[in-house]
Order: C-alpha cells, then structure tokens, then sequence
C-alpha cells in the first residue's frame, strides 16, 4: 500500500477525487492517509472526516517561520511514512524544510497549461487573455512557483464566456488527471 498525503487549503474537490480514486481502487494499492490543511474551517476538513481521513490542521500564523511550520509538517509525514505528497489547492509556496526532506515525492496540481498562466488565479488569467485552450498540468515541485517538470497535461477547449462553465470543466479535467497520474507514477 502507497501512503499519500494530500495538502489542501480549501474547498478540496481534488482531495476528494484521490480519496474516491483511493476508494473505488482507481489508484490501485494506496490510500490517503493524511490531509494537511493550513486553513481552520476550510470545506476540504469536512471532506476528510467522509472518508476517515486524518486531518494536520494549522496556523501559520502562529509559528515563529516556515521551517517551523514545515519541520512540524514533516515530523508528522515521517511518522506516518508518507510515501507521496500530493498538493492540491495548498495555497503556499513549499520552503526549503519540506523540499530538503520530501523533495522528488511532491507533486502539485495546476490549472493552466505551464509554463503559461503560472500563479493563483490561472483560470481567471487565461479567461481574460481570451485563450482557446485551456488545461491542466501536474508537476513536481521544486523551490520556483509552479516551475517543476511537467508529469502530465491535458487541453481543456472552451470558446464559451462562462468562466462558471469553464472553471467545472477544468476542475473535471483536473479530478480525471490527477487520478490517472497518481496511479501511474505509484504503479
Ligand atoms: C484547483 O484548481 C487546483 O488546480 C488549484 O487550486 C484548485 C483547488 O481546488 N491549485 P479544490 O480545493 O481541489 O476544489
């Protein structure tokens, strides 16, 4: 059985895919043992308690740095020998404790098509830019914001001027992809 983590800062729609996927056997062999979440309140909790999931809830505000809050955070990947960190809408750059420790086991969900429309607000970005074809990356995470190599994509086409719409088709293509990735690189 691979032991994933799963970091998340808000609604957690992506934590719910991996956790279903874990479930139906989608990702064969794993389960999602941990959900790490910097928000109190954060809709992805609730998520985490339909499916038994424990949950490492914490403030950042109340740690002295980011290696403070990171060491905490990996103590507790350790102590649960976390073989996968999957980031999904974790809203915070990874510092260099938790690179220094799980780099290379970190992977992170972007909805945009990298190197284009890097940042938080990549739906909106590409709507406004008028694109075409929109899309969804995973990548692995390295100390530059949303620059590690790219594991997989897939074009999401959309002509329409609903970003609603639109933002449901690229969070579908996203549930989709990270399944498929997650059990392609755990296989
Ligand atoms: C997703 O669009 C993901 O690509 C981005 O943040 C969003 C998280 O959505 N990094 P959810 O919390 O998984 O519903």
């Amino acid at each position: 059985m691979k032991r994933l983590a799963v970091f998340a800062s808000g609604s957690g729609s992506n934590f719910e895919a991996i956790a279903e996927g874990c479930r139906s056997g989608a990702i064969e062999d794993a389960e999602v043992v941990l959900c790490v979440c910097d928000k109190t309140g954060a809709y992805v909790l609730e998520r985490a308690k339909k499916f038994d999931v424990p949950t490492l809830v914490f403030n950042p505000k109340e740690f002295a740095s980011k290696r403070d809050f990171e060491r905490m955070i990996a103590d507790r990947l350790d102590a649960e020998r976390v073989d996968l960190v999957c980031l999904a809408g974790y809203m915070r750059i990874v510092g260099e404790e938790l690179l220094a420790r799980y780099g290379g086991r970190i992977i992170n969900i972007h909805p945009a098509l990298l190197p284009a429309f890097k940042g938080a607000h990549a739906i909106r970005d590409a709507f406004e830019y008028g694109v075409k074809v929109y899309g969804v990356t995973i990548h692995d995470v390295d100390s530059s914001l949303d620059g590690g190599r790219i594991i997989s994509q897939v074009a999401v086409p959309y002509e329409g001027d609903d970003i609603e719409e639109l933002e449901s088709l690229i969070h579908k293509a996203e549930h989709k992809l990270y399944v498929e990735t997650i059990s392609r690189i755990i296989g």
